[in-house]
């Protein structure tokens, strides 16, 4: 069995990586640390767990675990790695982006790997520490890195995407508040959001041109999920555009083409990223689906975790979506 530890257990990634790991075939969760609930029961801050298990968080770490999994926020990771070391053989995943960015990639003895399957499988596999993708930056290089592979990239490309409340971490804020949130939509951090250094550096690694990134970020009047369109200029065939995202995700475990308009509730709870073509006059527009907190946090942490020690990539994710 592979031995796992969480740090940050009492969020909400670090809820949902316990959810998982709970079930998944192949893992014994081996202790959950949290800063401000140590000695209590999971189930103290995750409610749905009561019954599920008897463990509790706890304030020390185990160093000999095989894998350890951060869902800190931005730079506490990185204080957190300092001040606690953990055996050679332990593999590192990260959920903050403080190792995202090639410059920021290695970290004391770790050469951390940007933990896209759809676009670094091979290197995930042999991988000792990943660097998990932001949620809004997977949704947005899934909808458009068959077109930067093809050098089809290269005018403005205008991305709008909307995210869930829980994107935002547990912590309530004006912004995450019920009376604020519910029946309201706002957009934020326009053109600037942090993810769009990620993306970039993702669709430029085929060496291709990449055009202007404008992206536009909204707050949604929903717990979890992101609905991402992005369109730019094209030229070309649809069907061969569809041919292309095909071939491209032909063997992802967990992103879909389909050939209808998506909604949301087809991917929440799920692992899956499910995209949408639409061609109109000289414009193509990509729609792309995901569970923030799933496809976009833990559960792209769990598909990576199985990749590194040579699992089905599925294992443990084989997740019923809402649906309704
Ligand atoms: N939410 C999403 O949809 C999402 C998606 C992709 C990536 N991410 C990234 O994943 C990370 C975690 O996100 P989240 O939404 O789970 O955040 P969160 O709900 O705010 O949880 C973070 C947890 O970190 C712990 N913590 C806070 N300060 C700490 C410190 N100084 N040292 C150690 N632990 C500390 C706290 O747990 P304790 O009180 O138990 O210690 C807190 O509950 C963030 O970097 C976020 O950007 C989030």
């Amino acid at each position: 069995m592979i031995k796992a530890g969480i740090i940050g257990g009492s969020g909400y990634t670090g809820g949902e990586l316990i959810r998982l790991l709970l079930n998944h075939q192949a893992v014994e969760l081996d202790f959950v640390y949290s800063t401000t609930r140590a000695g209590k029961s999971l189930s103290s801050a995750h409610g749905d767990l009561l019954g599920q298990t008897n463990l509790k968080f706890t304030g020390d770490i185990n160093a000999d675990v095989s894998v350890v999994f951060l869902c800190l926020g931005h730079g506490n990771s990185t204080q957190f790695l300092k001040e606690n070391h953990f055996s050679e053989e332990t593999v590192l995943i990260d959920l903050s982006n403080d190792f995202r960015l090639q410059d920021d990639s290695k970290f004391e003895s770790n050469q951390f790997i940007y933990g896209l399957p759809e676009l670094n499988k091979n290197k995930i596999e042999n991988a000792k520490a990943i660097a998990n993708p932001g949620c809004f930056a997977t949704a947005i290089q899934l909808a458009l890195l068959p077109l930067a592979q093809h050098n089809l990239l290269q005018e403005a490309v205008h991305i709008n995407a909307v995210t869930g409340s829980t994107g935002a971490g547990i912590k309530p804020s004006a912004t995450t508040h019920f009376s604020w949130r519910n029946n309201n939509v706002s957009w934020y951090k326009p053109f600037t959001h942090q993810h769009l250094g990620e993306i970039g550096e993702s669709l430029n690694s085929f060496g291709n041109k990449i055009g202007k990134l404008h992206f536009l970020p909204n707050r949604g009047n929903f717990s979890r999920g992101i609905l991402a369109t992005a369109y730019t200029k094209f030229e070309g065939n649809f069907e061969e555009a569809i041919q292309m995202y095909e071939t491209f995700y032909k063997h992802a475990q967990f992103t879909h083409i389909s050939d209808e308009p998506i909604h949301l509730k087809q991917v929440v709870n799920t692992n899956n990223c499910h995209i949408h073509l639409h061609k109109h006059d000289d414009v193509l527009l990509v729609t792309s689906a995901i569970d923030n907190l799933l496809k976009g946090a833990s559960g792209q942490a769990v598909q990576n975790m199985n990749l590194v020690f040579g699992l089905e990539e599925d294992l443990g994710l084989q997740l019923k979506s809402i649906a309704f």
